[in-house]
């Protein structure tokens, strides 16, 4: 995959994001059947799957630069997007170590790391950054550990504590949410985080994907796939900013669908940190208009049945009242109702 150097594009208005060929045939496509429902939905992390966007640890693809310009943007405006409780100092030690030998070891053109005891050294070539430093003494980093680092990579992390048979959000940098805040969960349980979600705790859901990650093993990773739909390809739609684009949900037409509505697919990812016993949870983020995903005739049809037969509630909770029926409508002549088979 070709990462541009430069961050020509744009995440925010005047927005400027194109996918080329290569990134729409790896968009990690959502949908295995024509129905969509909440489901324990995890399977292993391993470095395979049905597109190349699962085939790495931690996914970089050409729009790398872009996005880690547009989370500093974010970052300035809003310092408070990234916080880390002080008892999870070793778990930010932890996300330091992995992140930096997963990015050098997977991706070599571009990140290199050199460890001589606790005396460390990290080029990360896409971002111009060279860095010596002592690992576990953060007076030897620009900035706290955790931040430093996830500045650097594309998505949201999370931090999570276990205690009390629980998992707490206890720390992360959120700038490209679906609709949720860092700061109003921080200090949350796992089933508290999860309260404004519709169906899913009355299907037992929550119960059992806590159970499955309070024994998470490290080495082991999961992973599970989310969505939603934005409008504009833009990466920070949360609470904070509500006012900013919230609106935006009113402005689409029969005329503009196609390049304003876009599919947000969520690839998250958890793994066991192996000091610290935390849990840190990766949300990447990938955002893909209606006019890419027609350009695969299995996917066009997909989404229009999923959307026309979406359960009232989570059309809701997803927040796509005001554009759904717009959207069917375009995709419906697109659709002829043939058989699709299982599998994206
Ligand atoms: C939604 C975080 C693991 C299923 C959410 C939301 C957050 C979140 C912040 C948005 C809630 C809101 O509206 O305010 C996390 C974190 C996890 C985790 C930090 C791990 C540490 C899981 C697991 C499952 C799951 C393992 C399923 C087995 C869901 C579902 C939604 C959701 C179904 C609703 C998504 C939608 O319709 O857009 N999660 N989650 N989550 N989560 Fe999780």
């Amino acid at each position: 995959m070709t990462v541009q150097t430069s961050a020509r594009e744009s995440y925010h208005p005047p927005y400027q994001v194109t996918n080329s060929a290569e990134t729409i045939m790896r968009f990690p496509f959502p949908f295995p059947e024509d129905t969509y429902m909440y489901s324990m939905n995890v399977e292993p992390h391993v470095r395979s799957g049905p597109v190349a966007a699962m085939h790495h640890t931690f996914d970089i693809d050409e729009h790398y630069v872009a996005e880690c310009a547009e989370k500093a943007r974010i970052l300035e405006q809003d310092p408070k997007r990234c916080i880390v409780l002080p008892h999870m100092r070793e778990a930010e030690w932890d996300f330091v170590e992995f992140a930096m030998t997963c990015l050098s070891e997977q991706y070599p053109q571009h990140f290199s790391l050199r460890r001589e005891g606790q005396d460390w050294h990290w080029v990360n070539r896409l971002l111009g950054y060279e860095q010596s430093f002592v690992f576990g003494d953060a007076t030897t980093l620009p900035l706290p550990p955790f931040e430093y680092m996830a500045r650097q990579m594309q998505g949201d992390f999370t931090l999570h504590d276990q205690r009390e048979d629980d998992l707490w959000m206890d720390g992360g940098m959120v700038t490209s949410q679906a609709d949720w805040s860092l700061k109003f969960d921080l200090g949350m349980s796992f089933r508290q985080w999860h309260a404004p979600v519709p169906k899913a705790a009355e299907m037992g859901v929550f119960d059992r994907g806590l159970r499955f990650l309070l024994m998470l093993q490290p080495g082991k990773p999961v992973r599970r796939l989310n969505w939603t739909m934005t409008i504009n390809p833009r990466l920070d739609t949360s609470p904070e900013n509500f006012m900013v684009w919230g609106p935006d949900r009113a402005s689409v037409t029969p005329e503009n669908v196609a390049d304003k509505v876009h599919l947000r697919v969520e690839l998250q990812t958890l793994y066991r940190m192996p000091r610290s016993n935390a849990i840190l949870f990766s949300i990447r983020c990938y955002l893909m208009p209606v006019r890419d995903i027609m350009r695969v005739s299995k996917w066009r049809r997909r989404l229009h049945r999923v959307l026309r037969d979406l359960d009232p509630a989570l059309s809701s909770y997803k927040g796509l009242d005001l554009y759904r029926q717009t959207v069917v409508d375009f995709l419906a002549p697109y659709d002829d109702g043939a058989p699709l088979s299982s599998g994206i």
